[in-house]
């Protein structure tokens, strides 16, 4: 069986099946925008089916796992443990299909806060992550919309604005990572830098 039906066979048995058609519509779309822009199309769709593995791994266990992986922790991963199921879900990932390719790695590890800088397969996971066919139209329209009109760059910048708005109306902790997104792909997109 290849790698990818593998996957798809242990993310049906192990996941609520609306978590599975998110992961399947992340998949496709990243694929799509890798064709788009110009990034490795096979890469992106590894990267989307394995991207939320750790998703539904609850707030101890994320903890227990970050600690058996060594991962260095932000106060705000503490606070917020489920933010780490991108960085957990890429060690395991490693652990149980034997990824070892860096791209797809580093692209799992950034798919919910970002970083500045990031490279075309963590921007095309990042975004697919927030515009998949099964997101809300509320959420991810403004997205497509950006996504369509001005690329990624600034794709990027409206998918930071939702989640810190809704991280603020919610009342939960905002990770500085996000913030650190924001701006850097904010200041990409002044005049002139599109
Ligand atoms: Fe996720
Ligand atoms: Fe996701």
């Amino acid at each position: 069986m290849d790698l990818i039906k593998q996957i798809k066979l242990d993310l049906s048995h192990s996941l609520s099946s609306s978590r599975f058609k998110h992961i399947e519509g992340v998949a496709l779309m990243a694929k799509e925008l890798a064709t788009t822009y110009g990034a490795c199309p096979e890469k992106a769709e590894l990267a989307g089916w394995l991207h939320d593995i750790a998703k539904e791994y609850k707030a101890k266990q994320l903890l227990d796992e970050a600690e058996r992986f060594k991962l260095n922790l932000d106060p705000v991963d503490e606070l917020s443990p489920h933010l780490l199921h991108a960085r957990v879900g890429a060690q395991i990932a490693k652990e149980k299909y034997s990824i070892i390719d860096t791209e797809v790695l580093s692209a799992m590890e950034q798919h919910t806060l970002g970083k500045p800088s990031m490279n075309i397969l963590e921007q095309i996971l990042f975004v697919a992550d927030a515009i998949e066919p099964t997101r809300k139209a509320e959420w991810a329209d403004p997205i497509r919309n950006k996504l369509k009109s001005n690329g990624l760059n600034v794709a990027i910048v409206e998918a930071c604005k939702n989640t810190i708005h809704e991280i603020i109306t919610k009342g939960h902790f905002l990770h500085p990572l996000t913030v650190e997104t924001y701006n850097f792909y904010l200041n990409e997109t002044i005049e002139g830098k599109i």
